[in-house]
């Protein structure tokens, strides 16, 4: 195993030398590879998810661009699964960051974690675009969430705006504007990021799950709903009678998830490493906030590339 893991360093390091180059968003760079741009450590980390992450047909994995409603999901799906372990009037998720109930995969490092003693289905998060993930995941079930590129935009420009570190000068909306445009962005572009799965769920719609942000808050009982189908844990009638699909989505609520202790104060070290405060993964949890930020001309540069990126896919945000 080390022998593969000094190749895949040598590998690395090569890629980090000859992959075209820009600065990131948070961290000091990011490299374009297979068209994608991911920081050095990702770029690292998915050689070796690649060489030694072995996935399970069981599997569940939640796929996102970064800021469309991971946090969201993660609480949505993790309740949903475990609604017979936890009581809704003390549950896991009154005290632990949603964040924990998933394996963010793209944070994992050498040697990675044996996940093989995980309950299952096991639940992966990755913010990957499907072209970049391992063979071996194609098998297993996906969700994936997507959202209004113009929000997208402005919840990313705020979370980055607080990682990004003080030794950096601040990133103007006007900088982030133009680069989220150009799809240069932590794992973007945004457009390939989502056509990468949409492709995938057309072609196999029992294997990937696609939701719109904008229809979960405006019917998140219907969603829940799918989710428990699609997990292969369907609501019963007597679950749906005492009212369960509501229990879990108040539960997960923006304002009942943003106001608990631990969102407010809690931290979440991601793989040991990456420290980010709970209560910068709940900003607003609106639909049109960019109008907000945004000029006019603005938006409509974005709905033009949208219109332009999705046209004749059959997708539509
Ligand atoms: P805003 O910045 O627009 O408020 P991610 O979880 O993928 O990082 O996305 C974060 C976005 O989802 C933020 O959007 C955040 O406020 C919103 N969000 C977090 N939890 C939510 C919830 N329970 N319901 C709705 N939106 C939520």
């Amino acid at each position: 195993e080390d022998v593969e893991y000094n190749k895949i360093c040598e590998k690395h390091k090569q890629l980090i030398e000859t992959l075209p180059k820009v600065d990131g968003w948070w961290v000091q760079h990011m490299y374009n590879y297979h068209d994608f741009w991911l920081s050095s450590y990702i770029l690292k980390n998915n050689l070796l998810l690649h060489t030694f992450f072995k996935s399970q047909p069981t599997d569940i994995f939640l796929a996102s661009f970064m800021k469309t409603g991971t946090t969201w999901l993660k609480a949505l799906m993790f309740s949903t699964l475990n609604r017979h372990r936890y009581n809704f009037s003390d549950h896991y998720l009154h005290h632990h960051g949603p964040q924990s109930a998933f394996v963010l995969l793209d944070l994992e490092t050498y040697p990675i974690t044996d996940f093989t003693n995980l309950s299952h289905p096991r639940l992966f998060a990755t913010h990957l675009a499907h072209t970049l993930l391992p063979a071996c995941m194609s098998s297993c079930k996906f969700v994936y969430v997507c959202r209004d590129p113009k929000d997208v935009l402005i919840s990313k420009w705020h979370f980055m705006s607080k990682l990004r570190s003080k030794d950096q000068p601040p990133l103007s909306l006007d900088e982030a504007f133009e680069l989220f445009c150009l799809g240069v962005s932590e794992y973007g572009p945004f457009w390939e990021h989502v056509l990468s799965y949409w492709r995938v769920s057309l072609e196999f719609p029992d294997k990937i799950l696609f939701l719109k942000y904008e229809e979960m808050k405006k019917q998140p009982e219907v969603v829940v709903q799918k989710l428990a189908a699609f997990m292969e844990k369907p609501f019963t009638a007597e679950e749906e009678k005492k009212g369960m699909v509501g229990d879990i989505v108040k539960l997960c609520s923006f304002e009942n998830l943003s106001n608990l202790e631990v969102n407010k104060t809690g931290v979440e070290k991601f793989a040991n490493m990456v420290e980010v405060e709970n209560r910068d993964f709940f900003r607003k949890g609106e639909v049109g906030d960019w109008k907000n930020y945004l000029s006019e001309e603005m938006k409509e540069h974005i709905d033009r590339i949208t219109d332009e990126k999705l046209r004749g896919s059959g997708l539509i945000l």
